[in-house]
């Protein structure tokens, strides 16, 4: 009787052909299949193949396709499921440190599943034995070859999104983005500050057997000198920790902890967090502000001001609250909306109002590699069109005097500079303090800008 593929590859396979037929983050599909009854009868090593096996093959699918494809007699018949199920042990030849038979025989025990012949068998069997031959070679080739191809073929770059960085970025600087990109993203965390230091949460990690510490190393060598930031090595563990129970540390990328940093709310201020999600930055608000002030979160999502909720308690804000130091506004409200939104508009503006806005995510390739084949050229324009609306319905918000920070997950141009500059250049209360640009390539980061603005006095 033919043999079963194993369950992990299953499930890796199953979680990457729902990706594939509709949208939403990896991380929800993936946890989604975990947490059912395939993924709960998993060990906890086969949880880890199968999370690995999904992201690597989101984060190389160009490359993998490319090397399918280069040794295929047929490749356009290489369809859906077996297509998904070819991805898998190539990535696994290429990119895991296993047997090779290991993946080849998986791979044709699941697409014997799918033809009683044994004919799929057979060919899965031929092509993956060449890619074991001729893998490294042809990986060699694609990413000597011209920028345009490389991108696609090494490095996993739609070619709409490759065309772009080339003109926008040249193609040096483009191909170190995208090999940047290619490889899992860091584990940054945010230590409370105000209420620990990072050597208390480094020793607790340390005892724990939690993590281990890693310098936040830059590309040229040098290190990240952040007093909150402590970059580990990835694991799972981390979010089950006491400390992170109790908000001591947050799981927070370090381009994304520069927005609050950069607006550097003061204690007993109103500070105003614009598209506030899950609450990560709200928490960072409250730390800086030493759990001292008026805090209003607006998001347009109900779930996610759900979450917020569990994040603001994760960081024990009630008691601030309870204690009289700190009220905590929450209000589910579209803030690109002309219309003024009650419990937000009233009172004298804001000393500090983050727009930390929606926008298309593609400097966050690393950790939501979906992306890559999701987002549509039209996507930035359409997500600079509504920053655009978001920046002027927040600006009127900001007390004169006050200061804004506008930030994304996106390094193009026109998610950026160009919303910001334009507005800037608009008006005559704008003053530009500063632009932050972190990229993977220089920062070994997600990628992530931020403007910081300032109001002019009355
Ligand atoms: C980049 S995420 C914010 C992440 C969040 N600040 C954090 O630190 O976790 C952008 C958020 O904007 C919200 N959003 C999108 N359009 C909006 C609108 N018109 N008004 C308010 N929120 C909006 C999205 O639901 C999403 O949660």
């Amino acid at each position: 009787m033919a043999r079963r593929p194993q369950p992990a590859r299953s499930l890796a396979v199953q979680v990457l052909r729902q990706l594939e037929q509709r949208e939403g983050f990896s991380n929800r599909h993936l946890d989604e299949a975990l947490d059912g009854p395939r993924g709960q009868a998993l060990e906890r090593r086969d949880r880890a193949l199968a999370t690995s096996l999904v992201y690597g093959v989101l984060r190389h699918r160009g490359r993998l396709d490319a090397l399918i494809d280069a040794v295929a007699r047929n490749p356009s018949r290489l369809r859906g499921r077996i297509r998904e199920v070819l991805r898998v042990a190539t990535f696994e030849l290429r990119e895991l440190d296993r047997p090779p038979h290991v993946a080849i025989s998986e791979a044709q025990a699941a697409t014997r599943a799918l033809d009683r012949t044994g004919r799929l068998g057979r060919a899965t069997q031929a092509l993956l034995s060449e890619l074991v031959r001729r893998g490294a070679e042809l990986d060699r080739v694609h990413e000597d070859g011209p920028p345009l191809e490389a991108l696609e073929r090494r490095w996993s770059i739609p070619p709409w999104l490759a065309r772009r960085w080339l003109e926008s970025l040249g193609p040096a600087r483009a191909l170190a983005r995208a090999r940047a990109l290619s490889v899992p993203c860091s584990v940054d965390l945010r230590v409370d500050l105000s209420r620990t230091t990072r050597a208390d949460v480094l020793a607790a990690l340390e005892a724990a057997r939690c993590e281990a510490p890693e310098s936040c190393a830059l590309a040229d060598g040098r290190v990240v000198p952040q007093p909150q930031l402590l970059r580990v090595r990835a694991g799972g563990r981390l979010a089950r920790h006491p400390l992170h129970a109790r908000g001591l540390f947050s799981i927070q990328a370090l381009g994304s902890q520069q927005a609050v940093r950069a607006l550097d709310p003061r204690p007993g201020e109103r500070a105003l967090d614009v598209c506030a999600g899950m609450g990560t930055k709200t928490l960072q608000l409250a730390e800086h502000m030493r759990r001292r002030g008026a805090l209003v979160a607006t998001e347009l999502s109900e779930a996610r001001l759900a979450a917020h909720e569990a994040m603001c308690s994760r960081g024990q804000l009630d008691e601030a609250v309870r204690a009289g130091a700190l009220t905590l506004t929450r209000r589910v409200a579209d803030m690109a909306d002309e219309t003024a939104v009650p419990e937000v508009d009233d009172g004298p503006g804001y000393d500090r109002v983050l727009l930390d806005a929606p926008c298309t995510g593609l400097g966050n390739l690393a950790r939501h590699p979906e992306a890559r084949w999701t987002a549509r050229p039209g996507d930035v324009e359409e997500c600079a069109a509504l920053q655009r609306r978001l920046l002027a319905r927040c600006w009127s918000r900001v007390r004169p005097g006050g200061r804004l920070v506008y930030a994304v997950c996106s390094l193009e141009p026109e998610e950026g500079a160009a919303v910001v500059e334009a507005f800037a250049g608009a008006r005559d209360d704008v003053t530009v303090l500063e632009q932050q640009r972190w990229t993977p390539e220089e920062h070994a980061c997600d990628g992530f800008y931020l403007a910081a603005l300032a109001r002019a006095p009355a």
